[in-house]
């Protein structure tokens, strides 16, 4: 008898231009557009197996080695029940030797090699890996799906899993029709494009956040003012300038735009009502590190060499160019050593090291 069984990874994307607030949260459909970058493969990803058994008596995700439920009507039950629904309509409604895979039930075990729910988009990764495995799974691939097909499914599991289909600079626009069908993630550039672009990682805490995204943002849209300045007069502008900055790499605009955007993310989460804290004082720490670290670079006549982004969670993650690297990543190690000193504790560094890691 035949195993029907695919696995699939996803790397992290970590937005630039943050999305943060959904205006259909049952479609997942975001108040602002969003931009970001997709790491390289190799070092924050979800890997996902997918088996389809007659035997199996239901749907069942094991994450990280422990069931997490899925809940009938939630974000996990429309992935799996749209995966089906095309497996039915694109294979086996058109081939009638094709096995009837969209009938049986599916066992999906998933595996992060990173914090999860710690701010280091594991839900964007967590998501793309999982429509990935069930495309695989199904045989829904190119050319008989397209990455933009598979990438509004993902979107419906997290918002910013939309944008993980995807390698490079991707924006996901935020689009204006009901049924979501033009809210999609697209290539801005890709890696190639830009290949000396890296980002940092640097693991502050690795405990589970306090607030989730998906209830932190609702509660951002309920009771936030400073949010529909946000939406309505600040992000339209960055979205078109940082594009403009990402196709001339001119990595000062780029630095300054994210900055200023992760900025005014936080500040929006400052506004919420109770107000909603990711950042710690390590976070705020490096903030600081950093802006001394461009204010000399800017003196010499240089320009900004890095920039800080923080998703929900204390985590930083540096955006700076290949020639500059090294020598933040000195500049970080010795103001926050892991080894000794006072952050012993409160930093851990990914991996033992802070990790460089390459764009996708
Ligand atoms: P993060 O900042 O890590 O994205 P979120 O609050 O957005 O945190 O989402 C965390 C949630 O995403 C987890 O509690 C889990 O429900 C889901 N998730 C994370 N990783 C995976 C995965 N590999 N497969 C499926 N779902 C995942
Ligand atoms: C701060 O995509 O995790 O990382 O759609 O509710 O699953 P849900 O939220 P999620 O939100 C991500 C928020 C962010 C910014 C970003 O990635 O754009
Ligand atoms: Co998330």
């Amino acid at each position: 008898m035949s195993v029907y069984q695919a696995t699939a990874s996803a790397p992290v994307n970590i937005a630039v231009i943050k999305y943060w607030g959904k205006r259909d949260t049952k479609l997942i459909l975001p108040t602002n557009s969003s931009l970001s970058v997709t790491l390289d493969q190799d070092h924050l990803r979800s890997t996902t197996t997918s088996r389809a058994d007659p035997a199996f008596t239901q749907d069942t995700l094991w994450l990280n080695g422990k069931i997490d439920e899925i809940k009938a009507g939630g974000r996990l039950e429309t992935c799996i029940r749209e995966m089906k629904r095309l497996r039915k309509e694109i294979i086996e409604d058109k081939d009638a030797s094709a096995p009837k895979l969209s009938e049986y039930k599916v066992h999906i075990a998933s595996y992060n090699n990173f914090p999860t729910a710690a701010g280091l988009a594991s839900s964007a990764s967590g998501f793309a890996a999982l429509v990935s495995s069930l495309a695989q799974l199904y045989s829904l691939v190119p050319p008989v799906v397209s990455p933009s097909t598979l990438s509004l499914i993902a979107r419906q599991g997290s918002g910013s899993a939309c944008r993980s289909l995807y390698g490079g600079f991707v924006a996901w626009e935020q689009g204006v029709r009901p049924d979501g069908s033009d809210s999609l993630a697209i290539e801005v550039a890709p890696q190639a494009h830009w290949p000396e672009m890296h980002a940092l990682i640097c693991v502050v805490s690795d405990t589970k956040k306090g607030t989730s995204s998906t209830s932190g943002m609702q509660r951002t849209v309920e009771t936030s003012t400073l949010l529909q300045h946000r939406i309505k007069e600040v992000v339209p502008a960055r979205m078109a300038a940082i594009t403009t900055a990402i196709q001339q790499r001119d990595f000062d605009t780029f630095a300054r735009i994210t900055m200023a955007d992760s900025n005014s993310f936080h500040a929006v989460c400052l506004d919420t009502e109770p107000p909603i804290f990711y950042l710690n004082d390590v976070s705020r720490a490096i903030i600081s590190v950093v802006v001394e670290y461009n204010r000399l670079s800017v003196e010499r006549g240089e320009g900004y060499k890095a920039a800080y982004t923080y998703d929900a969670g204390p985590n930083a993650v540096i955006y700076a160019l290949e020639k500059d690297i090294k020598e933040i990543i000195q500049l970080v190690l010795a103001y926050f050593p892991q080894t000794a000193g006072e952050f012993k504790d409160v930093l851990g560094v990914f991996g033992g090291s802070v990790q460089d890691v390459n764009v996708h």
